[in-house]
């Protein structure tokens, strides 16, 4: 990956982007769990000339996670269900999110819980820290201990009461939604209601593998979420429906994005920037390879700014 100057672009193309108040040098950016909580993909991809690198999401407090095993490869993607093991926000302040701003990079940091109160403590926990964060992405794909549907992102109400609970962390926050719900762009109506400047299409598909040999799922917790290639034309309907019936909603559209041709269709859904997720795994350099690969594609068809494609697939 070459690494631009701030505003100049790649080949002459600008690909500065903003989401909602935060303005980007460019729209791709690492998917939150699948590139680590700190400078994991340093040794292949310039991490200071991506839009920005999303961390895992982190609970107020460390976690374990799910049993083994947590992922599992399928015909045209991948199984997980990590179960979002992590340090907690305060250690990772500590410990992952220096190396991170020292290697220059713009950073979102990702948020889960399983409570209304859950989010507000990592939220909390987020306020006042290092500059390099730019934004929270409040994954709202967990189950709701409070009671309610099984996921919050399921429940516009619970999902607004969690990103109303957020607003401690001081930062502007991008909800992350589920595609596993008919009630989609209600949820996106009660999150942008609720503060959030943007939301992020898509979480994983719920989905299992058998291992017909055993007779028992294939992963320690039975089923998980369902990423890459599978997933893209769900993610770039769900972007094309939400900025369709909510055009001013800032859109990061993420699901099987492996090459430029997949985060071009999706800023040509509605999004304005893209996440590059399960790729990393089979090839690190995945990012930065649809980073190069897009100001290839803008300057070779003539596309001067990234932002004239945002909604282009729409009258
Ligand atoms: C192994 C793995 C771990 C993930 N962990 C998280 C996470 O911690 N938080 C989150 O919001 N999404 C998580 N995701 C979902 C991705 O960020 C992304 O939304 C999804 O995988 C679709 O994009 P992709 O097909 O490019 O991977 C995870 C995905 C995978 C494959």
């Amino acid at each position: 990956m070459t690494r631009p100057a701030a505003g100049s672009g790649h080949g002459g193309v600008d690909l500065n982007t903003t989401v909602g108040s935060v303005s980007l040098l460019n729209p791709v950016m690492t998917a939150s769990g699948t590139a680590g909580y700190g400078t994991e993909l340093a040794g292949f991809v310039d991490l200071a000339g991506l839009g920005a690198v999303v961390v895992k999401s982190l609970g107020a407090d460390p976690w374990p996670g799910n049993a083994p095993p947590r992922v599992h490869s399928t015909t045209a993607g991948m199984l997980n269900s990590v179960g979002l093991q992590g340090p907690g926000v305060a250690a990772w302040r500590r410990e992952q999110l220096p190396q991170l701003a020292a290697a220059g990079a713009t950073v979102v940091a990702s948020i889960w819980g399983r409570s209304v109160d859950d989010y507000a403590r990592a939220a909390e926990a987020l306020a006042g820290c290092d500059p390099a964060v730019v934004a929270v992405e409040v994954n709202l794909s967990c189950p709701n201990l409070d009671g309610g549907t099984h996921l919050f992102a399921h429940d516009a109400e619970a999902s607004a009461r969690v990103i109303a609970a957020t607003e401690v962390a001081g930062l502007p926050r991008w909800a992350k939604l589920s595609p596993n719900t008919d009630r989609l762009v209600e949820v996106a109506v009660a999150v942008a209601a609720a503060g959030a400047e943007a939301v992020t299409l898509v979480n994983t598909l719920l989905g299992m593998v058998i291992d017909v040999e055993r007779r028992r799922p294939v992963l320690g917790a039975g089923g998980g979420g369902l990423s890459g290639p599978a997933v893209h034309p769900v993610a770039v309907r769900a972007v094309h429906t939400v900025h369709r019936e909510l055009p001013d909603l800032p859109i990061v559209g993420v699901g099987g994005v492996t090459s430029a041709e997949d985060a071009v269709e999706l800023l040509l859904a509605g999004a304005s920037a893209v996440q590059v997720g399960t790729a990393t795994f089979a090839d690190p350099r995945a990012v930065g390879r649809v980073l190069d690969g897009l100001a290839s594609w803008c300057a070779h068809h003539g596309v001067a700014t990234v932002r004239e494609l945002i909604g282009g697939a729409h009258e």
